[in-house]
């Protein structure tokens, strides 16, 4: 049961496809504040959900901040990242969801204040609150779901391994990924174009120095069943001359600051403007700009920078030149230093211009801070909606980096700038159940960690998470160690683990498929299977993957294996060189498992079953028909749904693709 109460006059986010009519009354277990709203945790009460965020799967502790930011630093103490996902759900002796649907900046503060207190405060009181009652957390996600409608869709080859770096420099670069990853064997379906491929970093063009055949090379990798993925700015470079900015400046398509100028602000290629991607016209427009890249044979994109990231504006640049020139003949004391410091590290996301710009939302003109957490969703959505117009029988691959809830009907996300750390490892997999119940399934982290410098065993690791991800990507940042999974000593062994992702493919697709058309939850904490046993709930290093598979992946340096609590008996499959080599029985309790650095452990649920294919170096390879069959037995048939389509198409079916295996 879905119950709708409208505060003031919201603004529409379109995160909601069909509102139901409001409530009147007063909103159940929350009490209404000055500033939002009030809940009592009890000591039994697990918080979970708000989506891309640090911390626990368990929420409770911290202070949240729903705020599209381009934060690469994701500490303990950070509070807010790249996505808006204002969804949560309590689950203890109440269950129920909450939902507040709002583009300004809310908090959500966890008993962080009071340690049994939840108060959510907003900036502006006019929002909409869905208050979701279910008998269980799976239910009322799903609830959820069907009132924010169906997640996206990726192709099939979307489900690869995706190889990328800040940059590939040129077309030869590329080639040599390609050449290196084939001819060790490491599966591959897709290499990704940092901002370098570009003229000097201008939207929808090719630097033709350095990638000077580029439908040629998005050929000759097609024909070795890889795709290219390039990358998409949120802001377009101020160039005269440059087809998107003069048609965007004609045409009135860019925000616009307080005195109606193009506001101007510093991006990769130094001054740029903003496409008003809330207003539906410009939007349009720069959607249909993705063509020229689909044109040259282009079938997927990252949308980046959407936060949208700003490092200045152009009028606070000027104002911070003037003042240190006063500082020049200063005795920087104990307070002045600080203060001549402050002038240039405030440059970058300041508040302030986040408040001095604006844009024509449904012909109103609109501050953008009060529909921040909008404008990557907004710009997803305009690649998308073109995406309808110009291949309207073809799903394109699509993610992005600042998001809010609604954006997963159009793309998926990438966690953003994590760090080459084994806590973020584990913070991978801690936030892939959180944003699956706001409907985000297809996504990932950077794996082997963006900044920073990996290690051989944490890349190792981390693509043994990887591999159960929907989004598989390796990535880093200019300037780290080489991490592409040829790049240390143990090629075969990372080789050997990606396979294994092949092998998996026909259950990932499958579990992946239904969750979407199913408005369910492709990574599920333990709490929502086994919702009454209390150190199931409490488990914050396990997840559910599908229906039948647990993993407890290994997030220490040097651990030769870990602690599994298993809630019931399972089997444990265990792989190596991509082969199964171990099945074994373990009771319900806590055991200790041994993980080889070469080696994969998994866990199969009673009643349930895992198809294995044979594997493949891409994914067209991989063959659904020759499976091999594993599952623990509880005395009766088990039925296991495989779900297969051409992997291309956008009407899917879901009944008539699924064949049924029984055992
Ligand atoms: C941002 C992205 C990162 C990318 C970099 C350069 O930091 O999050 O993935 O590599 O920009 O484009």
């Amino acid at each position: 049961m879905i119950k709708r109460f409208v505060f003031g006059k919201p603004l529409e986010t379109e995160a909601v496809l069909k509102k139901p009519e409001p409530s009147q009354g007063a909103i159940p277990w929350m009490e209404r504040t000055e500033k939002g709203l009030s809940y009592v945790l009890e000591a039994r009460d697990i918080v979970y959900g708000l989506g891309q965020n640090v911390r626990g799967i368990n929420k409770r502790g911290w202070i949240y901040e729903s705020s599209c930011n381009d934060e690469p630093n994701h500490l303990e103490d950070t509070h807010s990242l790249y996505g808006a996902h204002n969804f949560l759900l309590v689950s203890g002796d109440a269950c129920f969801g909450l939902f507040v649907d709002t583009p300004g900046k809310v908090i959500f503060d966890v008993g962080y204040t009071h340690y049994d207190r939840m108060e959510i405060s907003l900036e502006e009181q006019d929002f909409d609150l869905y208050v979701i009652d279910g008998e269980t957390p799976e239910a009322i996600v799903r609830e959820f779901r069907g009132l924010i409608g169906r997640s996206y869709l990726p192709p099939k080859w979307a489900f690869g391994f995706g190889q990328c770096r800040w940059s590939y420099m040129s077309a030869d670069e590329v080639r040599e990924v390609a050449k290196n990853c084939r001819e060790n064997h490491i599966p591959l379906d897709m290499i990704y174009l940092d901002i370098d491929y570009m003229e000097r970093y201008k939207d929808f063009t090719v630097n033709r120095e350095t990638f000077p055949d580029f439908e040629e090379l998005v050929e000759e990798l097609r024909r070795q069943g890889i795709r290219l993925i390039p990358i998409i700015d949120g802001g377009v470079k101020v160039e005269e001359g440059y087809e998107v900015y003069e048609e965007g400046v004609k045409q009135n398509y860019f925000c616009k600051d307080a005195e109606g100028e193009d506001f101007v602000v510093g991006v990769w290629p130094g001054k740029c403007h903003f496409p008003d991607m809330l207003n539906d016209e410009a939007r349009r427009w720069f959607g249909r700009k993705y063509k020229y890249l689909l044109d040259m044979g282009i079938e997927g994109f990252w949308n980046d920078m959407n936060e949208p990231a700003i490092f200045y504006s152009e009028k606070r640049l000027r104002k911070v030149f003037e003042k240190i020139d006063a500082y020049k003949t200063m005795n920087l004391d104990v307070n002045t230093f600080f203060e001549f410091q402050d002038l240039v590290s405030t440059l970058a996301k300041n508040p302030e211009d986040y408040r001095s710009f604006y844009h024509n939302y449904r012909g109103e003109r609109i501050r953008h801070d009060k529909v921040h957490n909008l404008f990557g969703y907004y710009m997803t959505r305009s690649a998308s909606e073109a995406f309808d117009e110009l291949e309207p029988d073809k799903r394109i691959l699509l993610y992005s980096r600042a998001s809010y809830i609604g954006m997963h009907r159009y793309g998926g996300i990438w966690m953003g700038d994590n760090k080459s750390w084994w806590s973020h490892l584990l913070m991978n997999l801690k936030m892939l159940p959180s944003l699956n119940m706001c409907g985000f399934l297809y996504t990932g982290a950077d794996l082997g960690g963006f900044g920073a410098d990996t290690t051989e065993d944490l890349l190792l690791r981390w693509l043994a998470l990887g591999i159960f991800t929907p989004l598989m990507r390796n990535h880093s940042a200019a300037g780290t160690r080489r991490q592409e999974p040829y790049a240390f000593d143990h090629t075969q062994t990372a080789a050997d683990i990606i396979q294994i992702r092949y092998r998996l493919l026909p259950y990932i697709y499958s579990e992946y498929m239904k969750a979407a058309l199913r408005n369910e939850m492709y990574a599920r904490p333990l709490g929502f299977v086994w919702d009454d046993d209390e150190i199931a709930r409490r488990v914050e290093d396990q997840i559910m993957i599908g229906e039948s598979v647990m993993i407890a992946p290994v997030y220490e340096q040097n651990a030769a294996g870990r602690m599994v609590y298993l809630p019931e008996s399972m089997k444990l499959l265990r792989f190596k060189n991509a082969q199964v080599t171990e099945e074994t029985v373990l009771e319900k309790g806590h055991h200790y498992i041994d993980v080889p650095l070469d080696e994969v452990v998994l866990f199969i649920r009673k009643g349930h079953l895992l198809p294995l294919a044979a594997g493949g170096e891409t994914v067209e390879q991989v063959d659904w028909n020759e499976l091999e069959l594993y599952y623990l037995e509880d005395g009766k048939k088990i039925v296991y749904e495989l779900y297969d389509d051409d992997g291309t198409g956008k009407t899917v079916r879901l009944e008539e693709n699924i064949s049924r295996i029984e055992v």
